[in-house]
């Protein structure tokens, strides 16, 4: 069995960071969010694994490498446009060949991985297996419609959905599903839906089974839903203190702190990670926060929030009112206060940036 891996697409949904980066690569814990699909995927005994990458194929490649850090063989398959999921199933048929496959779209976290979900459809055999959770916003997600346990329908984002059992990013195919993608047509939103190739299966005689999935699931492709997948994660971390910690400083509850991290004068109440050489300096890192490699949080109050590599909050010792919650900032920021007239922001910000000041 191979596996194929979903990293291409726009991410509009989390723009200003999508326009310099590929969502995929957005850390949830300071990993990642593709890591872990490929860790699930190798977790399942699954070794050679194909990523569909588009136009942030460099930087994902220059992530992942040749996989051999998870004892994977990754191949990458460029595919010419985002034109739907069962476009990019058609891009990789020449890599699938006639095994089967799991095929898991590169913005998904399970937490419970895959292993179980896979071992069944190794020992089942059905011609595909597609992973379901109840939701309360269906119309958000692929919406299966089961009857005496079979699936019977599936449509994607309806207005009126049939059921509250969403699609995961998680399916399972035999070699069938090439000609499924082949015979139907682009959706409104032109592209070639995975549902409808999966319905198709079901209207031809195919069998198409439904496996519940009991662990949390998140689909990061919203601001919100990657904040709730970084607290779900951070809620399972173990505390590990490898940076420096001086005295004047309080770590409560379970946080991780990388080597060379260098915490001054703060507070951090966990769960929270401080990632490789950040420095804190008289900061207060409260629940739910990723602050990754190399930042520089100074005089600042931020919770429940994710901070990628290499940025700067800054405020002055004395004014202290930085507060910042519910955020998501890329790589190479900064955030600062200066004394410079007229007294006023000064904002260098990235088309779809949002600021919203109290
Ligand atoms: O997350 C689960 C949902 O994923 C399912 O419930 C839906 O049925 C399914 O269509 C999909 O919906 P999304 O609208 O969330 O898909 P999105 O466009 O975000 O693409 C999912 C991943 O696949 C993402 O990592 C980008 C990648 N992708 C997407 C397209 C359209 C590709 O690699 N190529 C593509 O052509």
């Amino acid at each position: 069995m191979k596996g194929l891996v979903l990293s291409g697409g726009e991410g509009t949904r989390l723009r200003p960071i999508t326009h310099t980066s590929a969502k995929q690569l957005i850390p949830v814990a300071n990993k990642p969010v593709l890591f872990y699909g490929l860790e699930a995927i190798r977790e399942a005994g699954i070794t050679e694994v194909g990523i569909i990458v588009g136009n942030t194929r460099k930087e994902i490649q220059q992530e992942a490498g040749d996989g051999s850090r998870w004892g994977l063989k990754i191949t990458y398959i460029e595919q010419e446009a985002p034109l739907g999921l069962a476009h990019a199933v058609l891009t990789a048929e020449e890599f699938i060949g006639d095994e089967s496959f799991v095929m898991y779209l590169g913005d998904n976290i399970l937490k419970d991985g895959i292993k179980d979900l896979v071992d069944e459809f190794r020992s089942e055999r059905p011609n595909s297996q597609i992973q379901l959770v109840s939701v309360p916003n269906p119309s958000q997600f692929g919406v299966a419609e089961l009857l005496d346990g079979k699936v019977v329908r599936l449509e994607e984002k309806p207005k009126h959905p049939k059921s509250d059992l969403a699609l995961t990013g998680v399916y399972m195919f035999d070699a069938n599903i090439f000609e499924a993608a082949r015979a139907i047509k682009p959706s409104w939103r032109n592209e070639l839906e995975i549902t409808d190739a999966i319905q198709w299966l079901i209207d031809h005689g195919y069998e198409v089974v439904p496996h519940q999935v009991t662990g949390w699931w998140k689909d990061t492709g919203k601001l919100e839903d990657m904040l709730e997948a970084n607290r779900l994660i951070l809620d399972t971390i173990e505390e590990r203190v490898e940076g420096e910690v001086d005295e004047a400083s309080t770590i409560q509850f379970r946080v991780i702190i990388e080597k060379g991290a260098r915490i001054q004068d703060s507070v951090i109440r966990g769960p929270a990670i401080i990632g490789a050489k950040t420095i804190l300096r008289n900061a207060y890192v409260g629940p739910f926060t990723s602050i990754d490699a190399s930042c520089r949080i100074e005089n600042v109050e931020i919770q429940h929030s994710i901070v990628c590599e290499n940025t700067v909050i800054s405020d002055h010792p004395s004014q202290r009112t930085f507060r910042i919650e519910d955020s998501l900032i890329g790589t190479n920021v900064e955030i600062s206060r200066t004394d410079r007239k007229p007294k006023a922001h000064r904002l260098l910000l990235g088309d779809s940036s949002k600021v919203e000041l109290p």
